[in-house]
């Protein structure tokens, strides 16, 4: 076995659904489900930060997102506001905080104001953290990811035969991400619904029945055996 591979920080990519779901269980509105899946996941920070994971990066909101119901759409970005606005645990457990998605200033953008402020809030206040790196996806989609850093990469050369996977990898919306090592999906889905598909290039999938909310530190374990496991 490889020890300095198995010591080396690892990246965990998370597709959290099933909130719904898990209300419906319970005879809940499908509102609670995403609480209760916010809740989960400050949980779930909480239990990677100390494991050997130093980057966990998870999808709050695709760019799909946008059509459903208005009700519920305001319900998830009040829960990304509530998100942001956990800086002192985030500090509490060293992590610093980044986002994922359209940039703000393009005309594509759907970010509202108010999350914007929240999302740049948190950066400012969590970004003495050296711990593990949480990555939140909001408005993202892999899709519009990979058009514009191929259109950048196209606009700086001569030849488009001169455009290279280095260079696109450059032009994403955050470079200096590692490639994914794990990618989980939770709920007994096993798509991969235009989450990060230039990055999770080599990594292991783990699919679990479990819904969002009740996905725990065994179920973390379970994902991280994965990396692991030949
Ligand atoms: C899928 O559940 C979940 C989402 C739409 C995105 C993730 C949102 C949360 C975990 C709640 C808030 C989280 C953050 C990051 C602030 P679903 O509605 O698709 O469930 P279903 O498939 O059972 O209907």
């Amino acid at each position: 076995m490889d020890m300095a591979n198995q010591l080396s920080p690892i990246h965990i990519a998370c597709i959290m659904d099933g909130n719904g779901r898990w209300a419906k269980r319970r005879g809940l509105p499908r509102t609670e489900g995403h609480t209760a899946g916010e809740e989960n996941l400050a949980e779930v920070v909480r239990v990677c930060a100390s494991r050997n994971v130093g980057w966990l990066t998870v999808f709050g909101f695709s760019t799909e997102n946008w059509v459903r119901p208005p009700a519920e759409v305001k319900h998830i970005l009040s829960l990304h506001k509530k998100l942001f606005g956990r800086i002192e645990e985030l500090n509490a457990n060293n992590v610093r905080i980044q986002w994922i998605g359209r940039p703000f200033d393009e005309p594509s953008s759907k970010t509202p104001g108010f999350i914007q402020k929240a999302i740049l809030q948190a950066i400012d206040d969590t970004a003495h953290n050296t711990g593990m790196v949480l990555t939140v996806a909001f408005d993202y989609g892999s899709r519009a990811e990979l058009l514009r850093a191929a259109q950048l990469s196209r606009a700086s050369h001569l030849t488009a035969l001169d455009v290279s996977v280095d260079e696109i990898s450059s032009h994403l919306y955050l470079p200096s991400l590692p490639p994914v090592d794990v990618v989980v999906r939770t709920s007994g889905e096993s798509r991969i619904s235009n989450f990060m598909l230039w990055q999770i290039q080599g990594a292991k999938a783990y699919f679990t029945e479990r819904t969002w909310p009740d996905f725990d530190a065994h179920e973390i374990d379970n994902a991280l055996k994965l990396v692991h496991a030949h």
